[in-house]
């Protein structure tokens, strides 16, 4: 069957999504809910993320059907994300969706969330360009931080990540010192803008190492350094909060770009070069990987930011590459309940 419908889940981290999708990349109908749930906590408290996915998730499905205005019985599957992520969410999601699956008598197909993040910029009609294996792809958000080889569906390389804290992890506790509301990316990015980048001279960790293994910790710290006489952070002048965080994004960036050079350098048959994930939407960021594709002559592809952050079109169209592939090689699929790679 080409012409295939799924219904997919999200629930690895804070967000709560559901989508329905058609093999030819048409997403019939898409809701996601952002838990608020953790803004007075300052980051994602995962107890919490999981009981919130669990209130919210059969309301979502069904405003999804009814968005789609489709019936159960044009859908072929069910896919949700099985991991990797916080446990609890996972279990909700994927309990859930196999449920669904088990009471509608459709396969289900169990989907590994960086696999998703990889895959989305082969979504038809999401970029001008047509993405073929093999790509490079640098998935940078909260919680991941990592360059990979996308050789085929299921063929993966891992060629570096973070050895201690991922990019938005960095840019969110910097955001944090600064007196800046979670989550800290936007918001330092915006308070970037009125400061001068060349302040301070701040740590790229890593920069110039072989390899493309990313570190921030010691950015971090040296953000913390800076501060140490500002107890009350209240009484930090907003144009030294802006000097530091101009730096720090400075810094950042170069750090990064130096690590994703030696990715391309690694990966010599990439035709380009693919982000997601949160950190992603930073415009400073994206202007030097730009140039850095540039410099290398790859397309750089950035997909719209609801699917560079986590979302359920991703789920389901990794569920469409997967049942492709499977049907290719005439093998049936009806239940991959454990993560598949
Ligand atoms: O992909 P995402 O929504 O969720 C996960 O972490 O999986 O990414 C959120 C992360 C947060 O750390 C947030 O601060 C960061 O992406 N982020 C940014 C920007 N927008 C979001 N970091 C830097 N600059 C931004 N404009
Ligand atoms: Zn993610």
């Amino acid at each position: 069957n080409n012409n295939m419908i799924i219904l997919s889940i999200e629930s690895s981290c804070d967000d709560t999504a559901c989508a329905i999708v058609c093999s030819d990349g048409t997403v019939l109908a898409e809701q996601i809910y952002s838990q608020k749930e953790h803004v007075q906590f300052g980051g994602v408290v995962p107890e919490i993320a999981a009981r919130a996915h669990l209130s919210h998730l059969s309301d979502l499905v069904k405003k999804t059907l009814n968005q789609a205005n489709i019936d159960w019985k044009d859908i072929n599957a069910v896919a949700a994300t099985c991991g990797p992520g916080l446990i609890g969410g996972v279990i909700v999601g994927s309990c859930f969706a196999k449920g669904l699956a088990l009471a509608r008598n459709l396969p289900f197909i169990g989907i590994n969330h960086i696999e998703a993040h990889a895959l989305t910029v082969r979504i038809p009609h999401i970029s001008e360009h047509q993405v073929h294996f093999p790509y490079l792809l640098f998935l940078t958000s909260g919680g991941h931080c990592q360059c990979i080889h996308v050789k085929d569906i299921g063929d993966y390389h891992r060629l570096g990540g973070t050895i201690d804290d991922a990019a938005g992890e960095a840019f969110d506790k910097v955001a944090k010192m600064l007196g800046l509301s979670w989550p800290g990316g936007p918001a330092l990015e915006a308070l970037a803008k009125e400061g001068d980048e060349n302040t301070f001279s701040l740590p790229r960790p890593l920069y110039g190492r072989p390899g493309c293994d990313f570190s921030f910790s010691g950015l971090k710290t040296a953000v913390g350094n800076l501060l140490t006489e500002y107890e009350n952070i209240d009484t930090l002048p907003r144009k030294l909060a802006a000097n530091i965080a101009a730096s720090f994004q400075k810094a950042i960036t170069s750090a990064i770009i130096n690590r994703l050079e030696n990715a391309i350098k690694a990966s010599p048959n990439s035709t380009l070069l693919a982000t997601a994930g949160g950190v992603a939407a930073n415009q400073y960021l994206r202007k030097h990987i730009q140039e850095l594709a540039n410099k290398y002559n790859l397309p750089f592809v950035a997909p719209p930011m609801k699917y560079c952050t986590d979302n359920a079109v991703m789920i389901g169209w990794a569920a469409i590459e997967i049942l492709q592939q499977a049907a290719k090689n005439n093998k049936v699929i009806d239940d991959i309940s454990m993560l598949p790679r």
